[in-house]
């Protein structure tokens, strides 16, 4: 019984909690009970957060996609486990069943070991959303590679340190994909980027737009020729709960991305607990997830805990807006989808069109709404609440990050109380506490703090790729003891936790995390630039936009040439994902005396908010921050 530990009343979830705090392994070794594994531990937990070293399920032996697929082929082999929607509404859609999905992965894994992959291998997949790639990422852990999947929007520069940083072995990908009325030559990008990588010895190419593409001899091959007479079985490695299962490229507040890494045994049962009690999960539900695979979101709830819940999951290949607005919820018809899970930024977009868009559809299918990514405002929240959930579907707002591996802190859909814009109640398992600047934690209600966590859960980060000391610094050594999330939060009178956003240099573009030091360090790159600084401020459909304040070599002629080869210097380094939105070229930037930016008054400016910018008496040169207002965009 996969539902076995649902939660169905908000009693139950007292219960769970209080269970949870007092004898976390036992709960999370019943949870675990349920599974499949091939052996069973010998030590739920072993943790300290100072190194940090967290050990799960210890000695237990599994291999998740057994999990994910096996185990259901006897009661649920006809079930579908996989519906694909094309981005052209025109083609038609393909659906799969968990019996052809496990031939699918199968014949992938076949490809990948033919191909001379092997356990422990790094896999870097940078694909389109086709169900190719939800084969390709089980596959990987099929056989016990590493899958690092990188979002396909990231430049060729960004993917090329993602895979170095990896060691990469292999590349997955696709000759071009579709997004919306464009066409993007997918396979272009992954050549300039493995002029860098020598690590990759092989890329395997799925085939999708049926463009000419250049292969490289010896290097390239196609995925429907490699997969010719391959077997559709292919036995599960087996992996200790403790090894990696995947890593995922996340930003930080210094300039390289971190390779944030789950393992097999925790990660598993974090997503399948999470997914099924957040979500209120029942057998005949069609869920729908909307993120891209390359986010966390992807590999955990439109992949891995569906799957392991055995249930039935929605891909799509397109964006919200092609043909038109309605595209989200003509989908939700077409497939009588139940569970929606989305992101604020896309309702926010959403919002701006015509309400006929939304109004023309039924939506009568729909039973829980989910969002993700951001705080929701609460216009967002009401609209999407009234208008696509019709007042009669909870909206659970689910707040975590690629680090926690799940859901941290939500509502359980019809369960627990919601309040809009409030990510509300810790999941069980889950001990979250706010802590003053110093350190000291805030007990009281109706606060304000930074969030941390005081205890392990099972989907926690546990290490950084190739460097276990940025783990500790970024995480564990803020506040001793304690797991820091980079978040600032509110607690309110009735124990309602509202996510306030970053404390940190890190901002959130449209659900997407970016480090100000990396955008920066991505401008500095252009010839023109001497300094940058990057700060975020609110936007009203990405919810943060990107403000980057320039110091030049020399004034330009054109500054409107200058901006848009800034733009283009950050697209060539990042991706079109981190184009800055304002760029206001400066002579020189607020600092103190020590040489560090004032990023508050940077903000303040960008904000548009110059009324009271603190005290600045402390500056190097007082005079710059006049400039800076006078130029504010
Ligand atoms: C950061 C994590 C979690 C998957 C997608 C993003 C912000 C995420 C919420 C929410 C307020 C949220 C936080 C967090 N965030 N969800 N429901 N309410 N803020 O994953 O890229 O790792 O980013 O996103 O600031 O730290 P990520």
């Amino acid at each position: 019984m996969i539902n076995n530990y649902q939660i169905k009343t908000f009693e139950q979830y007292q219960e769970a909690y209080k269970r949870s705090v007092e004898d976390p392994e036992g709960f999370w070794a019943d949870i675990a009970d349920t599974f499949t594994w091939r052996k069973k531990w010998d030590k739920t937990l072993e943790w300290n957060f100072e190194e940090p070293d967290v050990k799960w399920f210890k000695g237990g032996k599994l291999n998740i996609t057994e999990n994910c697929l096996d185990r259901h082929l006897k009661t649920r082999g006809n079930k579908l486990a996989l519906i694909w929607e094309p981005n052209d509404p025109k083609e038609r859609f393909v659906r799969f069943t968990y019996k052809e999905m496990y031939e699918r992965v199968c014949q992938f894994a076949n490809v990948l070991k033919k191909n001379g992959v092997k356990k422990g291998d790094r896999v870097c997949i940078y694909m389109p959303m086709i169900p190719e790639l939800a084969f390709a990422v089980l596959a990987c852990a099929r056989i016990g590679a590493i899958h690092s999947v990188i979002f396909a929007g990231f430049s060729a520069v960004a993917m090329a340190d993602r895979i170095n940083d990896a060691g990469a072995k292999m590349v997955l990908t696709s000759d071009g994909l579709n997004r919306g009325s464009k066409q993007i030559p997918v396979k272009r990008v992954v050549d300039e980027a493995l002029e860098t990588c020598p690590s990759v010895e092989k890329v395997i190419v799925v085939e999708r737009l049926g463009w000419a593409v250049n292969m490289v001899e010896g290097r390239d091959v196609w995925y429907h020729d490699e997969v010719q007479g391959v077997s559709k079985e292919c036995p599960a490695e087996e992996m200790d709960a403790e090894d990696m299962l995947f890593i995922l490229y996340t930003s930080g507040s210094t300039g390289k991305p971190k390779g944030v890494v789950h393992t097999c045994g925790g990660y598993m049962i974090y997503a399948q607990y999470t997914f099924s009690n957040v979500f209120q999960y029942e057998e005949s539900d069609i869920y729908w997830c909307t993120a891209d695979i390359g986010w966390i979101t992807g590999h955990t709830y439109l992949l891995y805990g569906p799957l392991l819940s055995g249930a039935t999951t929605l891909m799509f290949e397109g964006v919200p807006t092609y043909p038109d607005m309605g595209r989200f919820w003509q989908v939700c018809d077409k497939f009588g989808v139940s569970i929606f899970y989305t992101a604020p930024t896309a309702i926010r977009s959403l919002m701006s069109g015509d309400i006929d868009h939304v109004l023309s559809y039924s939506l009568d299918s729909l039973k829980v709404l989910g969002s993700v990514g951001e705080p929701i405002n609460e216009e967002a929240w009401h609209w999407y609440h009234t208008h696509v959930g019709k007042e009669r579907c909870p909206l659970v707002d689910t707040w975590w990050q690629t680090e926690t591996g799940g859901i941290m802190i939500s509502s359980l859909a019809n369960v627990t109380p919601t309040k809009p814009a409030h990510a509300a109640f810790p999941l069980p398992g889950i001990q979250p506490i706010l802590v003053n600047s110093d350190g000291t934690e805030i007990t009281e209600n109706e606060v304000e703090g930074h969030l941390c966590m005081k205890f392990p859960w099972p989907g926690i980060i546990r290490t950084t790729y190739g460097d276990h000391e940025r783990c500790r610094l970024s995480y564990f050594s803020t506040y001793k003891g304690l797991y820091f999330t980079g978040d600032g939060a509110k607690r309110d009178e009735n124990g309602y936790y509202r996510i306030i956003g970053r404390v940190d240099d890190v901002i959130n573009v449209s659900g997407h995390r970016f480090g100000t030091a990396e955008i920066e360090e991505a401008i500095n790159h252009n010839e023109h630039v001497v300094e940058s600084a990057v700060v975020g401020y609110p936007h009203d459909l990405k919810g943060q936009g990107i403000y980057a304040f320039v110091i030049c070599k020399e004034k330009p002629e054109r500054e409107d040439y200058l901006r848009a080869e800034i733009i283009e210097t950050v697209v060539e380094k990042i991706g079109k994902i981190a184009k800055p939105d304002k760029i206001q070229i400066v002579s020189g930037l607020p600092k103190t005396r020590s040489g560090k930016i004032m990023r508050r008054i940077l903000r303040k400016v960008a904000e548009g908010d110059t009324s009271n910018l603190g005290d600045t008496s402390t500056l190097l040169d007082p005079d710059v921050v006049d400039e800076i207002k006078e130029g504010a965009l």
